[in-house]
């Protein structure tokens, strides 16, 4: 297994450029299942998840050609509906086929995804609302055997909890289901507005787009089309956070600023200096000389600040000159970044979903081995290790590769020192 090195204490300067967001691609490469013909996606990020989705679609019978950052999925080769669970238990989004396998063969068996480092990630709403729609879900020997004799029916779908892949799942059943859908309390997400573009492009009839109301009017069949993935908001918030906490003066360019509207607000709060540009951040910061204010955050469904950016957000008030609270509502379980913060000198205290982070005032974190534990920890700990004075090697690196391409490399060029080893 290799590690992450990171030689820290050094201001970030420069460019880096966003990538096509990881949480827009995996269920847009899903929705080609739903379609023959050749779908074609541009900007598409190339990480350890998207090319475990795409050998998932390998297994179910379609093929594909990565040219850059299009991909190219022919949806016409289709002949299976088992995802089976060595591949779903790398990935839970995988789940994210049963959607499209339902409203194309009209069956689908799908291993349970399990849980991760973050929680226990039930799919009980996918599985509730497919149910609405006239599918017959049995779970059994951990996996989700579902079916229905003809075509998917329109229904009223509630979610308790917005669920990002719940409405992604079944806005992908209901495009070809008879008759009309409407989700209630849906996320609204960017990445689910990049799907709507694109199952739109397709023939479907959705309205409601960046609204928690969502209405499908289903079709007989959808085409394939050409689309783009949206910025990953996710990549582009590390990347700000990490200069608001090394220090320095740089431009996060190829993103949506405005997917990113808590995070701004934040980092403002927080005594930072964010410029906002058309598709581009620039971000000045004198790191721990600045001094960083302490700043409450708690994480909400979109367009509240995001969970993903929750871990990386501590990072930077480990440094900061007062005490904040850092109040995780969306995981029960995402502070596993939390212990290996205070390996390298944090000041922090967890009392369930709460941490309560005291700033290193004048002093900075120092330099340690610790280790990543799940894709949204290990950016933490990269930040950390870019503030901290010396070196820090972070390993089981292969969280990390899940959702940042070319970390390395875009670090490098802000002028971080950092590379891989060999563990
Ligand atoms: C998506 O996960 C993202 N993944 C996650 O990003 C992100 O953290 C999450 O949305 C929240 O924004 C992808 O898009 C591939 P949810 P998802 O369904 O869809 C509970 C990353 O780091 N829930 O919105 O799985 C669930 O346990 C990843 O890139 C149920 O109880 O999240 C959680 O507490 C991590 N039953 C809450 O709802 C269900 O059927 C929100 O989950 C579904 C969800």
């Amino acid at each position: 297994m290799e590690k992450l090195v990171i030689e820290g204490g050094k201001p970030l300067h420069g460019r880096v450029k966003i990538s096509g967001a990881k949480n827009a691609a995996l269920p847009l490469i899903a929705a080609s299942l739903l379609a023959p013909g050749i779908h074609v996606l541009h900007n598409v990020p190339d990480l350890r998840d998207t090319r475990t989705i795409l050998t998932l679609l390998e297994s179910l019978g379609l093929s594909w050609e990565r040219d850059g950052s299009t991909l190219r999925i022919d949806g016409s080769g289709l002949k299976y509906s088992e995802a089976s669970y060595d591949l779903v238990k790398t990935m839970r989004a995988s789940v994210l086929v049963l959607g499209p396998l339902l409203a194309r063969l009209g069956k689908a068996k799908v291993s349970l995804p399990g849980g991760c480092a973050i929680g226990a990630r039930p799919i009980n709403f996918h599985l509730k609302g497919l149910e609405q729609m006239g599918v017959q879900c049995d779970l059994e020997q951990g996996y989700v055997d579902a079916s229905i004799a003809g075509r998917l029916q329109g229904g009223r779908i509630y979610f308790d909890v917005p669920s990002v892949g719940g409405t992604e799942n079944l806005l992908m059943a209901a495009a070809l289901a008879e008759g009309l859908t409407i989700i209630k309390n849906a996320a609204r997400e960017p990445e689910i507005g990049n799907l709507i573009d694109m199952l739109n492009s397709m023939g479907a009839k959705i309205k409601g787009k960046d609204s928690d109301r969502l209405e499908i009017m289903g079709v007989e069949k959808l085409t394939a089309a050409e689309n783009r993935i949206i910025p990953d908001r996710i990549e582009a918030g590390t990347y700000a956070i990490a200069v608001a906490a090394a220090g320095g003066d740089a431009i996060i360019e190829d993103c949506e600023p405005h997917h990113l509207p808590s995070l701004v607000e934040k980092l403002q709060m927080a005594g930072i200096d964010v410029e906002i540009g058309d598709t581009f951040l620039r971000i000045r910061s004198k790191g721990i000389q600045q001094p960083i204010k302490a700043v409450d955050v708690t994480t909400m469904p979109y367009p509240g600040y995001p969970t993903d950016l929750q871990a990386q957000f501590m990072a930077l008030m480990t440094c900061s000159e007062g005490v904040c609270v850092v109040h995780e509502t969306i995981f029960e379980n995402r502070f596993m970044h939390v212990a290996e913060l205070q390996r390298m000198g944090a000041s922090i205290q967890i009392d369930g979903r709460t941490a309560m982070v005291k700033g290193l005032v004048g002093k900075t974190l120092t330099g340690a081995p610790v280790m990543a534990t799940d894709l949204r920890a290990s950016s933490s700990l990269v930040i950390a290790g870019l503030v901290a004075n010396g070196r820090t090697d972070i390993s089981r690196i292969y969280h990390l590769e899940r959702g940042y391409e070319d970390i390395v490399g875009k670090l490098s060029g802000l002028g971080a020192v950092v590379w891989k080893e060999n563990e």
